[in-house]
């Protein structure tokens, strides 16, 4: 079977990681765990798994020189500490991910070494001048339209830009024109969702520039912070440059070869042009393999505005962190990736959305389910699942199998929602079942009608077996929340089984007649909507 490489964006290391990164690297997350669940994969890539999901941070920003001085830190030191806040954000949200790669890290700096060598040695990067206007009170060019914009003055401080021309390297990326389009066109898949690849289609309308991958060293400190470019200590590689090869760095070494190409690169829109063009035409530059899909998703807004510094609206850590302690983690990460800016369309983090999405889908839905289910379980059967006859399982298997399908399909095309929203269904179809057989009713006539407690046995069957097929497909989502529900109804699945078996209703893994269902804790509380947000932004 394919090897799977699922990465996130590395993150900037001079800010406090909040929900947008969160939700990046969730999103590979449950990527990860979709896949593995439909491969009956549970090794990790070092035990010989072939699933693997990265992520990280990207050190060399100029601006982590500024804010480590701000801080009086030095670079190193300022980067160490932020990269350990990212990996304890990133824990939090159980996002489980196989390897964290920082790129000041020797295995990655060496890796970029030996890539810009490769380049020059084919003669896709040359030594040339750029010419720009150059905010000297900020030390950085300004794009033509940018300066313009600013009248030719500093957006920041208002000083007259200058002309200025410096020695370059520049890497020949209008030669990968032709050859990165015709990719786009072949694999339609390449740029999700479509509207980003209309977006790239269409700016690759106008004539590709060859663009700079060095920055000149100065006396500045900034300018220094970095890797050099090879046999040049006056040049360093920018970083945006560095940064794009973690994604092979990390997989380009012994036997973990065998996972490149990656699978998927999520990203948001904000860095679509790196990923979908400058990216892959260094990978064509290198002879390398492109990706599978380039996936970039929209923004969390807040409350229908955007997150900002300024309106010091962000969704953090801290309230994330308070969300889970009153919502669940699994209702955290429900939320997260069902309703969140997968399409090309921003996504509004609403507290009054979240309770809804909450008590609909997890404490009334799989909740409410699965303890009714099982109180009828206790109730009229001692707490044993019933014995009964596989001829009353009806359309069950069927409508298990073909959910399980739509599950496969939507993880195929990256569509986590609509996979998840699988387990949703079946919930309702269990819900909907039991009220159209009313077993709690049949109870009540099984010690006047004989056969009536055979039927009441086979309709709360069908309810927990199918329960227990929703209960895998919103795995992915809620791990802790589903091991659980498994750990007391006695149907942990065991390990190296693919969901097509695991979850075939009645099948092989199906829940035991005569197995304990015990009732345990509630999977999810319901919400008040009336209660205050956690964590809400300051009034205006
Ligand atoms: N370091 C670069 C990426 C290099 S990848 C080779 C970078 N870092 S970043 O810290 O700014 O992270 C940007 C990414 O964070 C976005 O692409 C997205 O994944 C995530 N998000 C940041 N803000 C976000 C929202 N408001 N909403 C959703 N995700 C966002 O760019």
């Amino acid at each position: 079977m394919p090897t799977v490489y699922i990465t996130t964006p590395i993150y900037y290391v001079n800010d406090r990681p909040h929900i947008g990164h969160c939700y990046t690297t969730l999103l590979a997350d449950a990527m990860g765990r979709a896949t593995r669940l439909i491969r009956g994969e549970h090794r990790r890539p070092i035990d010989g798994g072939e699933v693997f999901v990265l992520t990280g941070t990207d050190e060399h920003a100029e601006k982590v020189v500024t804010s480590a001085a701000a801080h009086s830190m030095s670079p190193q030191n300022w980067a160490d500490r932020n990269a350990t806040e990212f990996r304890h954000a990133f824990d939090f949200m159980n996002c489980a991910y196989d390897d964290f790669i920082r790129t000041t890290e020797d295995r990655h700096k060496s890796k970029v070494v030996q890539y810009i060598r490769e380049l020059q040695s084919r003669g896709d990067i040359y030594l040339g001048d750029y010419e720009g206007w150059f905010d000297e009170s900020q030390e950085e060019y300004l794009t033509e339209t940018a300066a313009k914009e600013a009248e030719f003055k500093s957006p920041v401080t208002g000083r007259p830009l200058v002309r200025r021309r410096e020695k370059n390297y520049f890497f020949r990326l209008s030669k990968f024109q032709d050859k990165l389009l015709e990719h786009i066109r072949a694999n339609p898949g390449f740029i999700r969702p479509e509207a980003r690849k209309n977006e790239v289609l269409g700016r690759l309308k106008t004539e590709l520039q060859d663009i700079p991958i060095s920055r000149a060293v100065s006396s500045d400190p900034a300018s220094q912070w970095g890797i050099l470019m090879p046999d040049d200590p006056e040049h360093r590689i920018y970083v945006w440059i560095d940064a794009l090869f973690n994604y092979l760095t990390v997989v380009d070494t012994g036997d973990r070869g065998r996972f490149w190409p990656a699978t998927v690169h999520f990203i948001a829109k904000d860095i679509l042009w790196f990923h979908a063009v400058i990216w892959p035409c260094l990978l064509m530059a290198l002879g390398r393999d492109l990706p599978g899909s380039i996936y970039s998703h929209a923004y969390w807004v807040r409350e229908g505005r955007k997150m900002s510094k300024s309106l010091g609206n962000f969704v953090t850590i801290e309230v994330l962190r308070e969300y889970a302690d009153k919502f669940t983690l699994d209702g955290l990460r429900w939320y997260l990736l069902t309703q969140g800016p997968m399409s090309a369309t921003d996504a509004d983090f609403s507290h009054s959305k979240f309770v809804e999405v909450y008590n609909a889908e997890l404490a009334n839905g799989i909740g409410n389910s699965t303890s009714r289910v099982g109180n009828m379980i206790a109730k009229y059967f001692d707490g044993v699942v019933p014995e009964v006859d596989p001829a009353g399982y009806g359309d069950w298997p069927a409508m298990v199998k073909a959910a399980v399908e739509r599950f496969e399909a939507a993880i195929a095309v990256c569509d986590l929602p609509a996979a998840l929203n699988e387990g949703v269904n079946l919930v309702r179809k269990v819900d909907g079942y039991i009220n159209d057989t009313q077993p709690f009713k049949l109870a009540k006539t099984v010690d006047t009608d004989p056969a009536a407690k055979g039927k009441l046995g086979s309709i709360l069957y069908n309810c927990a077996e199918a329960l227990r097929a929703a209960s895998l497909l919103l795995a992915p989502a809620a791990p802790q929340r589903m091991m659980q529900l498994w750990a007391s109804w006695g149907c942990v699945p065991p390990p190296g089984v693919p969901l097509a078996e695991l979850a075939a209703f009645g099948g092989s893994f199906a829940l035991r007649f005569g197995g304990k269902v015990s009732k345990g804790e509630p999977l999810f509380m319901r919400a008040d909507p009336a209660e205050p947000a956690p964590g809400a932004p300051p009034a205006g």
